[in-house]
């Protein structure tokens, strides 16, 4: 497994107007070699310093300055408060002595700001500026401030500066800033440096060489937890039955799987050498007692079918996990959906349960969002909203630190 220090992140990049600027298309890239995806947000005069469309390009996204564009006769609006939410983190890069100030004392006047008085992700600076503007008390002040407000600086560095002369002030280097960054996003995380073991998407029984018992899950939920985990600094054995899904993470180490049996396998292999598993997989419950050779003719398939059960491999976890290690299950019900998940949380000896509930719009296979239910042994069930599978990961994961917090 390669290095897990990377950042899968929706970053929020702000860009003010000093001569550092011109090094921020490097920190674009060097966001985007890490697995972010890039917001650049720049006040007016950071365009005197780098190009919105170097900054366009290299983000993939339109580089925005004006709460409302108005091109062509057109006008948009850009939202800051979906900017804002839509962010994992923000990063002000150069952070300027005028937009530091501006910052410390709530003044909105550009885009740039109205994201950052809405932020409610980690905002991170990376001051740049001459060393006797740095110097200044009221600059020193303004940091002080920001700073006791949650805001983390990154730098400024000591070394040659734009005027020539050399002193306290540079801004850090762009790989330097996604180090900092990736650093200061996996501090504190549970899942940080853990090893989880997550099983994702269906199985597929064969009948025989063409034909097979599968199911509809498309797999997508259980990759949404395997990218955030990873993103939180966990190394994730993704064991995957048959989906039409990429997991790219260097935290990710991905074995791709048919059948029932082969998912069993792999995951009692892996299992002991994990502090928490995440079963998400909807495995098959049964599978045809005899595979057939060859291709049954149509006429004896019928009577040919007799199905045994798989091994539960989530009840075999329950019954052999050590000390301290932790497992989650999925349910999916549709009826009683509570009461049941409760059952099998004792019944497998699971630490937590992610209820399903079929039938709500946008809720299950192959949908982008659902609604879940969160039951452990302690609280009350936590009913969540309807959210992106994305956002369901964030949920689930963040209990899940809670459970690792208390192992
Ligand atoms: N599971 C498993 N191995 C199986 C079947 C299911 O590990 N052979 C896991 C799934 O990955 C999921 C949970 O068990 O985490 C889902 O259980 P579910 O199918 O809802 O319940 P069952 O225990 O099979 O009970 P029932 O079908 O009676 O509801």
């Amino acid at each position: 497994m390669g290095d897990a220090r990377t950042l899968p992140r929706r970053v929020l990049l702000g860009i003010a107007g000093g001569i550092a600027a011109y090094k921020t298309p490097m920190l674009v890239r060097a966001l985007v070699k890490a697995g972010a995806e890039v917001q650049v947000l720049m006040t007016p005069s950071a365009h005197e310093f780098v190009s919105p469309l170097v900054l366009s390009t290299l983000s993939h996204r339109p580089a925005l300055t004006e709460l409302v564009d108005r091109q062509d006769g057109t006008e948009r609006w850009n939202d800051h408060v979906r900017l804002a939410r839509w962010a994992d983190v923000m990063l002000i890069a150069p952070a300027t002595a005028h937009t530091l100030a501006k910052m410390a004392h709530g003044l909105c006047d550009n885009l740039l700001l109205a994201c950052w008085l809405s932020a409610e992700c980690p905002v991170h600076i990376a001051p740049a500026m001459d060393l006797e503007m740095y110097r200044d008390p009221s600059v020193k002040a303004n940091i002080a401030t920001l700073k006791a407000r949650g805001v983390r600086t990154i730098g400024p560095e000591i070394g040659e500066l734009a005027s020539g002369l050399n002193g306290e002030g540079r801004m850090t280097e762009p790989e330097d800033i996604v180090a900092a960054l990736v650093a200061g996003l996996l501090h504190g995380s549970a899942l940080a440096g853990k090893r989880l073991l997550i099983n994702a998407g269906p199985t597929q029984e064969a009948i025989d060489p063409v034909r097979y018992i599968g199911n509809r899950s498309s797999g997508k939920m259980g990759f949404a937890l395997a990218m955030e985990a990873a993103a939180r600094g966990a190394l994730v054995e993704l064991v995957a039955g048959p989906v039409a899904l990429a997991a790219e993470h260097p935290g990710i180490h991905r074995t791709d799987v048919v059948s029932a049996a082969e998912m069993a396998e792999v995951c009692k292999n892996l299992f002991p050498t994990c502090d928490m598993a995440i079963l998400s997989a909807a495995v098959a419950d049964w599978r045809p007692a005899t595979i057939a050779g060859k291709k049954l003719k149509k006429n004896v398939g019928m009577n040919a079918l007799a199905l045994e059960p798989t091994e539960d491999i989530l009840a075999w976890m329950g019954a052999n996990k050590r000390n301290g290690q932790r497992l989650v299950g999925f349910a999916l019900e549709t009826d009683d959906g509570e009461k049941h998940a409760r059952e099998k949380l004792q019944r497998k000896a699971l630490d937590l349960i992610v209820l399903n509930t079929l039938g709500d719009p946008g809720v299950g296979f192959g949908h982008d969002t659902n609604r879940v239910t969160l039951i452990d042994k302690g609280t009350a069930a936590q009913h969540l909203p309807l959210m992106s599978k994305g956002e369901v990961a964030r949920a689930v994961l963040d209990h899940c630190e809670t459970l690792l917090n208390h192992a």
